[in-house]
């Protein structure tokens, strides 16, 4: 089975993502509801969290890990790929990989928490394949709990957006990277607030993207996981909001089931 994780319930446009390209295999989420957000947590909280939800997932039976959460993925993934011995991929590279594949684009955006721009990971990144690129760090900390309320749509939201991304378009970026699960809700706003010139790069796209590859190029993996569609959905706090997010980035009513940490 494939194990994702992140923060909470934001990481679930990774599964919707997962789902689309890779109907028949098995997912297992584990969203770290209790503990949510990890966007403004040290990166010493972040890392002792992510081994948690990793072992939470392994425990579970999962063959490998899918770390959707940008600020995990930032600040624990050196360590996760120490200390567990399967298949883990991350959520930085794959956007990075598509940020740089354009030769006549070299002025980046990236939005995300605190925690993830402060890290410095997608600049580094970037620099370490095209040092001429420039890269723009923007943390949106306020798109989060506007997301989590439903307010994807709304004017106070449209102009929170717009100031946000008022410091990258005076730098004429002409890349965008959604560096936040919750980022794609937004993705209609922010392009409309961006302009259309503007790559925006989805990071849940982007990470599906890798894990087909992935497994394209790893069939000794491939062929031991179970492909019988099902996905099952954990947290370490259940409540109605959390159902009605998971509701909204799935389409679909899901069971959440209650892991107590
Ligand atoms: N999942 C987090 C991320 O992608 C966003 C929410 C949080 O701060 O925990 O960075």
């Amino acid at each position: 089975m494939i194990g994702v994780f992140d923060s909470g319930i934001g990481g679930l446009t990774v599964v919707k993502a997962l789902k689309r390209h890779l109907p028949d295999y098995d997912i297992l989420y584990f969203g770290d509801t209790a503990r949510t957000p990890y966007g403004t947590k040290s990166p010493e909280t972040v890392i002792r969290y992510a081994i948690e939800d990793a072992e939470i997932l392994l425990q579970k039976g999962a063959q490998m890990l899918v770390v959707a959460c940008n600020t995990a993925s930032s600040v624990a993934t050196g360590t996760l790929k120490e200390r567990f011995d399967v298949p883990i991929l991350e959520v930085i590279s794959p956007a990075v990989k598509m940020a740089v594949s354009d030769p006549k684009r070299t002025r980046v955006g990236v939005i995300g928490t605190r925690a993830t721009v402060n890290s410095g990971v997608y600049e580094d990144k970037i620099k370490a394949i095209r040092p001429e690129m420039k890269v723009y760090g923007q943390p949106c900390p306020l798109l989060v709990p506007l997301v989590e309320e439903g307010w994807l749509k709304k004017g106070e939201t449209r102009k929170i957006v717009k100031k946000y991304l008022h410091p990258l378009k005076l730098k004429q970026i002409d890349i965008l990277i959604l560096g936040c699960t919750h980022y794609p809700l937004l993705k209609e706003v922010i392009q409309a607030k961006i302009g259309k010139r503007v790559n925006i790069i989805d990071s849940s796209e982007a990470l599906s993207d890798s894990v087909m590859d992935f497994l394209q190029h790893n069939p000794h993996v491939d062929s031991g996981l179970r492909k019988d569609g099902t996905c099952r959905f954990y947290v370490s706090d259940v409540t109605e909001q959390f159902q009605k997010i998971a509701k909204t980035i799935l389409k679909t009513a899901v069971t959440l089931e209650h892991i107590k940490l």
